[in-house]
């Protein structure tokens, strides 16, 4: 990253909103459900599937997780009535993490049963690392009784190894990405070649434990290992996908739906949009 990109990426904060906002536009499918399925739509129609994620991070009550709930139920009915390919991903603290374990593990079966009856796969994103552990044993216990609940792993987390072979063992489906947050060196790999190796042992073991895998990444190098990978243990279609957000690198979209593989693509939509706009302009400051 360039002083100047750097530069930006350390001001996202204070960049005032409306041009966050505008900047940002891209990755977002729009404030409304309706918005959202139009987005989907139009991504089934170029050969995509989708998950969808209904944005908004901080839940200071019951009713807000509750809220959450319910709108998270009106998604999982819209896919539904719109007959549109797409899944759901949700973060634990919308479900009420930060208030009460109970409340949240209740709020999630609620979600992935709900979902399930409709054929519905729900991704449990991963948060940052006081959630780590408690997200992926959840994820794992549910996961017992409903096959369409799936975890996310984070390459840069020194205990990546650990986890993946523990819900390999578990047969979770993992979605693999590099991670966004800012985590200590003390958990984490600070190094953009550290964590890139990482991501590539760790997709290796995660494809030879024979986990269905998520392979959520947009850089290039990483793709062509996955395929490097796919190709040489001869990994059928029906045990990967890769996985893009909305708004980032069409063209690479293009080329793997092209060559005949699985591709979903994140598709984020609603009103609390700042904190996702502002991670994602962190990670790409050349936008702005
Ligand atoms: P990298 O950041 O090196 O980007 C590779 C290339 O992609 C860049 O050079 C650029 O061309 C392009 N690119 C990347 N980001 C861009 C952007 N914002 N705008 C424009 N171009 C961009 N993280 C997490 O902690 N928990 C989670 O649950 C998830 N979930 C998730 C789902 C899906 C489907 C994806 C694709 C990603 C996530 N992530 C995530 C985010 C992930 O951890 C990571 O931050 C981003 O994917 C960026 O990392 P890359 O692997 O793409 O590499």
């Amino acid at each position: 990253m360039g002083i100047l990109d750097r530069t930006i990426a350390n001001s996202v904060a204070v960049i005032p909103r409306p041009v966050v906002r505008r900047i940002s536009r891209r990755y977002i499918a729009g404030d409304t459900l309706e918005e959202a399925v139009a987005v989907i739509r139009d991504l089934n129609a170029r050969g995509c599937v989708a998950t969808i994620d209904l944005l908004g991070e901080s839940t200071e009550s019951k009713a807000d997780a509750a809220r959450t709930l319910r709108d998270y139920k009106r998604v999982v009915e819209a896919l539904e009535e719109h007959d549109l390919r797409s899944g759901i991903s949700i973060k634990l603290t919308g479900l009420g993490l930060n208030l009460s374990e109970e409340l949240c593990r209740a709020n999630l079966e609620e979600i992935v049963e709900y979902a399930g009856a409709r054929g519905r796969f729900v991704r449990v994103d991963m948060e940052d690392s006081p959630y780590t552990s408690v997200t992926l044993d959840m994820v794992t216990g549910l996961h017992e009784r409903h096959g369409n609940v799936g975890a996310v792993i984070q390459a840069y987390m020194r205990r990546s190894l650990e986890d993946v072979n523990r819900l390999a063992e578990a047969g979770v489906s993992v979605r693999l990405c590099k991670g966004i947050y800012d985590e200590p060196r003390r958990i984490a790999y600070k190094d953009f070649d550290t964590v890139r190796e990482n991501y590539r042992l760790l997709l290796e073991e995660l494809l030879r434990g024979g986990v269905y895998v998520g392979i959520a990444t947009h850089d290039e190098f990483l793709v062509w290992h996955a395929l490097r990978l796919i190709h040489q243990l001869e990994i059928p279609k029906d045990r990967y996908e890769f996985q893009m957000l909305l708004g980032v690198d069409e063209e690479l979209r293009n080329i793997l739906v092209n060559a005949g593989h699985k591709l979903r693509v994140y598709v984020p939509f609603g009103e609390d949009w700042y904190e996702y706009s502002s991670r994602r302009l962190k990670e790409n400051p050349k936008i702005a």
